[in-house]
């Protein structure tokens, strides 16, 4: 098996380098910081106060992005109906071994990723929670049919490493599952991904940048069929993020089998790009001081 190293970010929490995928679970700024930022804070998790909800969350890893929903419907009284997809077992099984990590959480949450760890799932009068593991691509089609999300966190690798997971086919699976007010949030704002959501007929949003750093001006996407939205962590994409989907860059990535190798993914691509009358992406980046 390919070699995870453990990484301390900059806001003191732990996370993992995967040598098979050449990239970092987190950025570096924090991994924890991340799961807040990108993921939780717009999910405006208050809304299910004393609710139900539905959460699917694909690439767990090391179950971050989770771990802090559960701390705050915990809080929130709310029932949860939750699903995680994951590759790989490992990540969370590390994590808990390891002080920083097992510190950061309520002792409720550790019982509840001590569980999915051990047995792939828990269970109490609130909260059920299965945790899936295999590729999302296939253990996708094994989730319940009647079930839709409130709620679906994606967190693959980024699109360049790890492009079947951010397939048309993969956001059309996708699409089927997610109810017509949820929120589809991601970390990424690849136009490739975008654009895919927007063929989809998803209304896109930008989740607002926190990092007041030169080139940063996205914390994700978030993607919805609700029009109507009240929510502060988001905006309307900018002229620039619009202007961004009519470049090469926008042009998605395909798994028609939803069985393709990365490396196919990215060679198929690469080719239609290469013979697209679409606005060149480097053009696109020195137009708006991006090079
Ligand atoms: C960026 S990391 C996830 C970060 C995560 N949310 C966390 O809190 O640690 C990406 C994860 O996707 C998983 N992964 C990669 N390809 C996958 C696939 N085809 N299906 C399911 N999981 C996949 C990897 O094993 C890895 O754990």
């Amino acid at each position: 098996m390919n070699n995870l190293t453990k990484v301390i970010t900059k806001d003191g929490s732990i996370s993992f380098r995967s040598e098979q995928f050449n990239e970092n679970f987190h950025s570096i700024a924090g991994a924890y910081y991340e799961t807040k930022h990108k993921f939780i804070n717009p999910s405006r998790l208050k809304r299910f106060q004393n609710k139900s909800i539905n959460v699917l969350d694909i690439c767990f890893g090391i179950g971050y992005n989770s771990a802090l929903l559960f701390e705050n419907l915990i809080l929130e009284f709310s029932t949860l109906n939750w699903y995680g997809l994951e590759l790989d077992k490992r990540p969370l099984n590390y994590a808990l071994t390891d002080k920083k990590f097992y510190d950061l959480w309520n002792p409720k949450v550790i019982d509840i990723l001590n569980s999915l760890n051990l047995k792939g799932l828990y269970k109490n009068k609130i909260f059920d929670c299965k945790l899936l593991i295999g590729d999302a691509r296939k253990e996708i089609l094994n989730l319940p049919k009647e079930v839709n999300f409130d709620l679906i966190f994606l967190d693959g690798f980024s699109p360049q490493k790890c492009p079947e997971i951010w397939s048309y086919e993969f956001l059309t699976q996708l699409k089927k599952k997610i109810k017509y007010e949820g929120y589809l949030i991601t970390y990424t704002s690849a136009a490739a991904v975008r654009k895919s959501l927007q063929n989809l007929s998803f209304n896109l949003f930008n989740i607002k940048p926190t990092l007041s750093k030169r080139n940063h001006w996205s914390n994700g996407t978030l993607a919805t069929f609700n029009y109507q939205q009240n929510n502060p962590y988001i905006t309307q994409l900018s002229e620039m993020e619009i202007e961004h989907l009519k470049t090469k860059a926008s042009i998605p990535y395909r798994d028609p089998t939803g069985e393709m190798l990365s490396k196919e993914i990215l060679e198929i691509r690469k080719r239609e790009q290469k013979f697209s009358n679409l606005l060149d992406t480097n053009s696109w980046r020195k137009r708006w001081e991006m090079a």
